[in-house]
């Protein structure tokens, strides 16, 4: 069989653009983890986060309307208020003085009550449950 050279590059252009895909591909599934808010009637909103952001960011880019994060993530308003399902809570790091000091501000706070804008997300987070209160003031 005869090949040019330019078929030669086209197989090995295909063969580079297939490798990169699929390493594209791989990274997606990698970097990208599905997290669940319940609200306080039980309904259930399943979300696609990347890691590095933080559950405040993954709650507001999907629409979840009970996290108000009127702060943007500084730490000084407490409208990011959640509560982490307890079999999650060891594997979140545990709370800062400063986010326990505005937890102080928060409504119905529990003993598994986090601030959302200070919880990096993890791969180790893929498929956490959190729920949500009844309201943030
Ligand atoms: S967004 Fe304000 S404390 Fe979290």
């Amino acid at each position: 069989m005869y090949y040019n050279c330019t078929s030669l590059f086209n197989i090995f252009f295909i063969f580079y653009i297939n490798l990169k895909y699929n390493k594209n591909i791989r990274l997606l599934k990698y970097t990208m983890i599905k997290i669940t808010f319940r609200d306080i009637k039980g309904n259930d909103k399943t979300v696609t986060s990347n890691i590095g952001e933080t559950l405040m960011e993954a709650a507001v880019k999907n629409d979840i309307s009970e996290i108000e994060a009127e702060c943007g993530g500084a730490c000084s308003c407490a409208t990011c208020h959640v509560y982490i399902n307890k079999e999650w809570l060891n594997k979140i790091p545990s709370a800062t003085e400063m986010e326990e000091d505005m937890l102080d501000f928060a409504f119905d706070v529990k003993s598994n009550s986090r601030l959302s804008c200070q919880i990096k997300i993890t791969k180790e987070l893929d498929g956490l449950l959190v729920e949500t209160p009844e309201s943030q003031f």
